[in-house]
């Protein structure tokens, strides 16, 4: 199974992937790392693992139609079937739904529904819970609505700041992400079987 990771920021889900893959634990292959901001640290990351790190800039395509369809003919040059969200700052927009409907992934910092968009960290700290999450689940045309795949809860102490709390927050997500990746991955395999 050929994967494509989407990512925007520092990129340490996409490396926790990679590695996994590198490991052969995950059941794919990641054949491409694609970022919306080309100076993303990500895309270094990736071409240090040797995986070929595409840097788009959606301002400099006229529509966001223009700019998924660039991106879209990347993905089938190189066979890609499964994208994994990993800090993707956009909504992905109907050209790549329609491609790719069933087979994109998102993982998200909170116990969806339960604070979805930015700054979900924040919005656990603000709302004064006694625990947080990660969610993994599959993308639809909303903002963190698709169906749940895989969830795990993070106790929220009342030390925890923004810091520490995304500091749990992640390292859940380093062990959760290639886990359930790898499942759906076996899964997928067996129904073509
Ligand atoms: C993660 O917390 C992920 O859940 C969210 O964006 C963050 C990306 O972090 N969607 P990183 O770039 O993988 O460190």
């Amino acid at each position: 199974m050929k994967l494509a990771i989407f990512a925007s920021g520092t990129g340490s889900n996409a490396r926790a992937l990679i590695q996994a893959a590198k490991r052969g634990v995950l059941g794919g292959e990641v054949v491409a790392v694609v970022s919306d901001r080309p100076k993303a640290d990500v895309l270094q990351m990736a071409a240090s693992y040797d995986i070929p790190a595409y840097g788009f800039s959606p301002r400099t395509f006229q529509s966001k139609t223009a700019y998924e369809q660039a991106v879209l003919e990347r993905l089938q040059a190189v066979a890609v079937d499964f994208i994994l969200l990993a800090g993707y700052m956009r909504l992905v927009g109907p050209t790549l739904l329609a491609h790719y409907e069933g087979r994109i992934v998102n993982i998200h910092p909170s116990l969806l529904p339960n604070f979805p968009g930015l700054d979900a960290v924040g919005q656990a700290l603000r709302a004064g819970v006694q625990e947080t999450g990660v969610t993994i689940h599959y993308v639809d045309a909303g903002m963190d609505t698709g169906p749940v795949i895989m969830q795990q809860t993070v106790p929220i102490d009342r030390e925890d700041t923004h810091e520490t709390l995304t500091k749990k927050i992640k390292a859940v997500e380093h062990a959760l992400y290639p886990t359930c990746i790898q499942q759906l991955l076996m899964t997928e395999a067996e129904v073509k079987r």
